[in-house]
């Protein structure tokens, strides 16, 4: 669409999660103009749902270098190896510029940081705030931090619908990112459509969830900045790792959208799950039982369900007891209540569901993408820390970590401002209606237990529905392309990879071929999925 206003920055920062507001706080200093835009308003993103905490090498008795080992291990042999070393060696200095900024993390007695642990961690070192409510803290910090800074200027409700490309002789295509296009709502002299030049574009748009029927993300979450960056030629890497969280509330067969979290803190804290009959079935599945790594536990939870029939299993945390559920997990007791299950007292019926995208935007070690002048950071971000299943807590600390490297080499790459060039591509955009089809399909054939049949069949429906072609355009029909651009990369490449890995579970694969399968998949707009 021609815009129909245009503005500029230095650089865009699309997203506002704890990557993208890290981002424009340490960019501000070094270039002249950043310009942070958001879909929704700035707390609406998956940072504010955030809940366990943040792992870093942060006890007396911890270091880095088994932060580094528990990562690489969750990461069942796909992570790769220097990202994983810097994000455990710059992970604890990234925390306590988050406690300088002002995060309130939770204290102990001594009045040291209280650490807790969660699924696949050898050591406590996840900091927590307000109990269970550390996203929300963290985005409350940066959110009093840009707005105490008044040279970051924001543009809410700010759709971003693809990047604008101009030449670069010296660039492998020839091109580079030279702005945004981006379709507001109600901001006054900025509504509609308009287009942003800059000299860079940082993506932290965050993930996917909403790719699936049921999700711990919330409703923004529909892979934007993945397909932004696809169609304008950047590649994506292991997108077949969709990390399912075991614990999440199960609201009987009808609920769709986002689903309440029952943090693996809880069971860091001593809750654990059992079946229909009270058997406590994590036990003799690994040695870290109901802490094991997060695809561990929820392959462990399917297999019940699927063996006794049962939509779900229950988590028992009723030993707590009030005091402690009171103090420690408040806002999980009272979303729980609010279901009618008391924790108190009662079992909490769970179910895995999506939560994750392990992978994302290939990265480099800086948070270069491979198309020029667009760098990504955080969920929509693939910088090989999480490999093939991301250990708990390690999420929000790849915000802040590769944030602050993006903000370190950026200023200086910056080129002279060039015009973009007439976008030749199509719109094609697939109507809204075709939302729920989608997420059903990719939910049935494409969730926690893959086969090729199901893979199969998945594309074959996923092509079908791009055939329903949008009357009108609008935020709906720009999500639902991009869920289905997303979805459709992503079935082929859980197709290819004929084994069973991290958190992608094959029925008919059932084992990890370290022979055939060690490499990645990339998908680009020129290649597809190799
Ligand atoms: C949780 O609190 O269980 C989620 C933590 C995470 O996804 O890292």
């Amino acid at each position: 669409p021609s815009p129909g206003w245009t503005t500029q920055a230095d650089v865009v920062i699309i997203g506002s999660g704890v990557a993208g507001l890290t981002a424009a706080l340490r960019l501000r200093e070094h270039v002249g103009t950043v310009l942070v835009v958001t879909k929704d308003v700035l707390n609406a993103g998956s940072t504010q749902w955030a809940q366990g905490g943040i792992a870093a090498a942060l006890g007396p008795e911890d270091t880095p270098e088994e932060h580094e080992v528990d990562t690489l291990v969750a990461g069942a042999g796909a992570c790769d190896r220097d990202a994983v070393r810097v994000l455990v060696t710059e992970g604890p200095d990234a925390v306590r510029e988050l406690i300088a900024l002002g995060t309130n993390f939770d204290l102990d007695a001594a009045g040291e940081l209280s650490l807790t642990r969660e699924g696949g961690h050898h050591r406590d070192r996840i900091a927590h705030a307000g109990g269970d409510a550390t996203g929300a803290e963290i985005q409350r910090a940066l959110i009093a931090a840009i707005e105490a800074a008044p040279d970051i200027e924001v543009i809410q409700h700010a759709l971003a619908v693809d990047l604008l490309l101009g030449p670069d002789p010296e660039a492998a295509g020839g091109k580079r990112v030279v702005g945004v296009t981006l379709h507001v709502i109600g901001e006054g002299v900025r509504d509609g459509v308009g287009a942003v030049h800059c000299r860079a574009v940082v993506l932290a748009s965050g993930g996917l969830g909403q790719v699936f029927s049921q999700t711990t993300n919330p409703a923004v979450s529909t892979g934007d900045g993945l397909a932004i960056a696809l169609r304008a030629g950047a590649t994506l890497r292991d997108l077949e790792f969709v990390q399912f969280h075991p614990t999440v509330m199960y609201l009987g067969p009808d609920s769709r959208g986002q689903q309440p979290l029952i943090s693996e803190a809880v069971r860091g804290e001593g809750a654990f799950l059992v079946d229909d009959e009270g058997n406590r079935f994590m036990q003799g599945v690994h040695e870290l039982a109901d802490l094991a790594p997060r695809d561990v536990v929820a392959k462990a939870i399917m297999k019940r369900m699927i063996e006794t029939g049962r939509p779900h299993m229950w988590l028992d945390a009723r030993h707590l007891g009030q005091a402690f559920w009171e103090r420690r997990f408040p806002t999980i007791l009272a979303t729980a209540r609010s279901h009618g299950v008391d924790p108190v007292t009662e079992l909490i019926p769970v179910a895995p569901a999506c939560h994750y995208a392990s992978g994302g935007v290939r990265t480099d070690l800086e948070g270069r993408t491979d198309l020029p002048g667009l760098y990504a950071t955080g969920e929509v971000a693939c910088s090989g820390v999480h490999g093939a299943n991301r250990l708990a807590s390690n999420s929000l600390l790849e915000g802040l970590v590769f944030s602050r490297r993006i903000a370190a080499v950026l200023p200086d790459e910056l080129p002279p401002w060039s015009d973009p060039v007439v976008d030749e591509r199509t719109a094609g955009l697939v109507a809204g209606t075709v939302r729920r089809d989608l997420q059903e399909t990719m939910t049935s054939r494409v969730g926690v237990l893959r086969s090729a049949d199901g893979l199969g069949e998945a594309s074959a429906l996923l092509d079908k529905l791009a055939g329903n072609s949008a009357e009108q355009v609008d935020q709906d029909s720009w999500e639902t392309t991009n869920l289905l651009t997303i979805s459709a990369a992503l079935a082929d490449a859980a197709a290819l990879r004929e084994e069973t890995r991290g958190s992608h579970w094959r029925d008919d694969f059932a084992e990890r071929d370290d022979e055939r399968w060690a490499g990645h998949f990339d998908v680009s707009m020129t290649d597809g999925v190799t």
